[in-house]
């Protein structure tokens, strides 16, 4: 079968190579791709918000499945493009990506259906959140409702600093419409923990568990990023933590979205802290974790394209999920002044050093293929991944492989998985 993967970044480079293992697959089309996905798919030049050229693509290239990795696209109803043409696609609909494009829908979701979460109100006017914030306590949470990059949640340890997100978010527009609504919550402290399901709008089977590390500098400290490297599993996402979250929380979210005729077809990822009254839900994202998946699929055993058929056909409950039983960190590999300001274009040196090492994976997030060679092309640039027996060795594994990949302003965190040892 031909199968298409729409998304550009490390999330999209382990989606594609999970793909490429199974014996069903013979073409792989990713658009648009990038460097390192461009060795085992074909790379498409269309952008990922071009729904109608995409789908003329996957007509014309009688592509069989096509599978969206971006939240952007699926918020804005790729997956209902496709539908309507006929073509066959993985990814929840634009009614139920609404779970992760609005944060104020999620809140009102779980509030209705008794999921946990912590308290929060919405505001849609800036002088009403001004008003309400003067007789909070600190820290709060103020999120953007809409989509930002994953920026657009913002920790304030003072009134003043909550002043100054509202003037962010609704008068500045930093994140444009986003801010229109937001949401301020209450600070919620203890664990942070992500659980990736896949979906079939009545069953959800969770994966392993991961951790990311969303701050750019040690400590987490610093800005706000796409994620510096995950861990997987999680030690404290234990029996119990499972067993309560299963049932208090996955299933509920896929019931309560069913019940609202919004039924979630895709990967549900659900990030929940957990806290001394147990385990709530901070958000929820409507596709594969970016780096969650980069621990996340090479961990699994079944085939990813079984998984996902039995998905879209309603089909779930007849999979077996199963994992590995080790563990897998990824260190992330940025151009130095990410989030911010970086230069591109720098040549990247030493990748043939993953060929032919099973455990070891460098996933491409921002790099592009030149007359020069490799050369980086984002913030993120490669996300370098290891397997070991247990936490420590793929810790320990994975940050000797970041040593076989060099290239000018090159900039990494030291401190991906220090948790693992508070475990
Ligand atoms: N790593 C966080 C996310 O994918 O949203």
């Amino acid at each position: 079968m031909k199968v298409l993967v729409i998304g550009s970044g490390g999330r999209e480079h382990a989606i594609v190579l999970s793909v490429s293992k199974s014996d069903k697959v013979d073409k792989i089309y990713c658009a648009p791709g990038n460097g390192g996905i461009s060795e085992i798919a074909e790379c498409v030049e269309i952008n990922a918000m071009e729904f109608n050229k995409l789908a003329d693509f996957a007509e014309e290239n009688k592509i069989d499945l096509t599978i969206i990795g971006m939240d952007d696209p699926l918020v804005g109803g790729i997956v209902d493009v496709f539908e309507e043409r006929g073509l066959r696609v993985f990814g929840p609909r634009k009614n139920a990506a609404i779970i992760e494009g609005s944060k104020s829908f999620s809140k009102d979701l779980m509030k209705k259906y008794n999921i946990p979460t912590c308290s929060y109100e919405v505001f849609h006017s800036p002088e009403e959140a001004l008003i309400y914030l003067e007789n909070q306590k600190f820290p709060i949470v103020i999120k953007a409702d809409g989509l930002a990059l994953g920026k657009g949640v913002l920790i304030c340890q003072n009134l003043e600093e909550a002043e100054k997100a509202i003037g962010t978010l609704m008068l500045d527009k930093q994140f444009g419409d986003a801010g229109n609504t937001v949401v301020i919550e209450e600070f919620m402290t203890g664990r942070e923990v992500s659980v990736l399901c896949y979906c079939d709008g009545t069953h959800v089977k969770p994966m392993t568990s991961a951790q990311d590390h969303k701050r750019a500098l040690d400590g987490d400290k610093g800005l706000n990023t796409g994620g510096m490297g995950t861990f997987s599993p999680s030690p404290f996402y234990n029996d119990e933590v499972k067993a309560f979250c299963e049932e208090k929380i996955f299933q509920p979210t896929m019931d309560a979205m069913k019940a609202e005729g919004r039924d979630f077809v895709g990967i549900l990822f659900v990030g929940l802290m957990l806290t001394e009254d147990g385990p709530k839900v901070l958000e929820y994202n409507a596709r594969f974790g970016d780096p969650e998946a980069q621990v996340v699929l090479p961990r699994m055993k079944n085939d990813i394209i079984e998984v996902i058929d039995a998905c879209i056909d309603g089909k779930l409950d007849k999979i077996d999920l199963q994992f590995e039983d080790n563990a897998a960190v990824c260190v992330v590999l940025a151009s130095d002044g990410y989030p911010v300001n970086y230069e591109k274009g720098k040549v990247i040196k030493g990748l043939e050093k993953f060929k032919g090492k099973d455990d070891y994976y460098c996933f491409h997030a921002g790099t592009k293929k030149t007359a020069e060679g490799m050369v980086t092309n984002g913030g993120r640039v490669l996300g370098v991944t290891a397997k070991g027996r247990d936490l420590k060795e793929a810790r320990a594994n994975a940050y000797k492989a970041t040593e076989w990949v060099t290239f000018d302003n090159k900039y990494m965190r030291n401190d991906i998985g220090k948790a693992i040892d508070e475990a």
